[in-house]
């Protein structure tokens, strides 16, 4: 049949899951929070009043269940874009692949997808474990140069901002930038901040940290903090936000990312306890994410 998605395309296993979460489409929820270290899940999980299902396969470990009347997913994605790539196509095909006749369906899902990670901060009055809502993803990975995309009139005139002030040597990959779901970021404004989030392709030289690797962009904490673009400037930087955003757009999902602040980049400082700022996070994002 013409659109059938091959066996070598869509990997399904011999218990009818897609073959990186090891999911089934029955064993997933329409509301996704995504974590990146795989003993994280348990922590949101604990909070659930049932869980329905546990799965796992690498680092990928899915719990469903349920807060209430609220039927949600937690999924760990490792760090980085690339996994991301991996994360977000597979639960796109859960809901959006017919996994029997391996069509698309003829009516989609939009899933709501909400990152609840960790980043740094790259201005000096955003303090470690304070959390920051990306409003945008400021990707310098090259993920979303493989993909076909639509940009907004507003996200263009930021990335030409971020071209002119930024003199990167970006190593041959090009800026991205995307929105976050404005549905979403409405319901986390109280005790948040918010900014544009650069996403790296690493955590040392992408980062601006240098051990022993001399760094090509000695002065890039430096710009990016001075970015200033109509009032928007850069709040951090971590791994995976832009990738969220920009699969997200190109998928039909609403995305959100949310970082605790373990470290401040400016004044130099590291969480004394990250692990109770991300606990604390996840408190404060069930207690909204519940009630989607
Ligand atoms: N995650 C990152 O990618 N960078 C940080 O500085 C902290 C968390």
């Amino acid at each position: 049949m013409e659109n059938r998605i091959a066996e070598s395309e869509l990997i399904i296993n011999n218990r009818g899951a897609v073959y990186h979460l090891d999911v089934r489409p029955d064993e997933i929820a329409s509301t996704i929070i995504t974590v990146g270290d795989p003993d994280r899940v348990g922590a949101v999980s604990k909070h659930f009043d049932k869980i329905e299902g546990k799965f796992q396969h690498r680092e990928f470990v899915t719990h469903t269940g349920y807060i209430g009347n609220k039927r949600l997913s937690v999924v760990s994605t490792g760090i980085g874009t690339d996994n991301i790539d991996i994360v977000l196509n597979e639960l796109d095909a859960l809901v959006n692949i017919d996994f029997q006749t391996r069509l698309v369906k003829p009516s989609l899902t939009s899933l709501q997808i909400i990152r609840l990670g960790t980043s740094g901060a790259l201005q000096e009055d955003i303090p470690v474990d304070s959390f920051v809502v990306s409003s945008h993803g400021l990707g310098l990975d090259n993920l979303m140069a493989y993909y076909e995309f639509d940009s907004t009139p507003a996200e263009r005139s930021l990335l030409e901002a971020f071209r002119g002030q930024i003199p990167l040597k970006h190593g041959g990959a090009s800026p991205v930038i995307f929105s976050a779901s404005t549905q979403l970021s409405e319901l986390f404004k109280d005790g948040f901040h918010t900014g544009i989030t650069v996403t790296c392709p690493g955590f040392y030289a992408p980062q601006g940290r240098m051990l022993r690797g001399p760094l090509s962009n000695p002065g890039l904490i430096d710009n990016l903090t001075k970015f200033n673009y109509e009032s928007q400037r850069i709040t951090n930087f971590e791994m995976e936000t832009s990738a969220i955003y920009g699969l997200g757009r190109v998928l039909g999902h609403e995305c959100l990312s949310i970082s605790a602040i373990v470290a401040n980049r400016i004044r130099k400082e590291f969480s004394k306890d990250g692990g109770a700022a991300v606990a604390a996070l996840i408190e404060k994002g069930l207690s909204v994410i519940a009630t989607l």
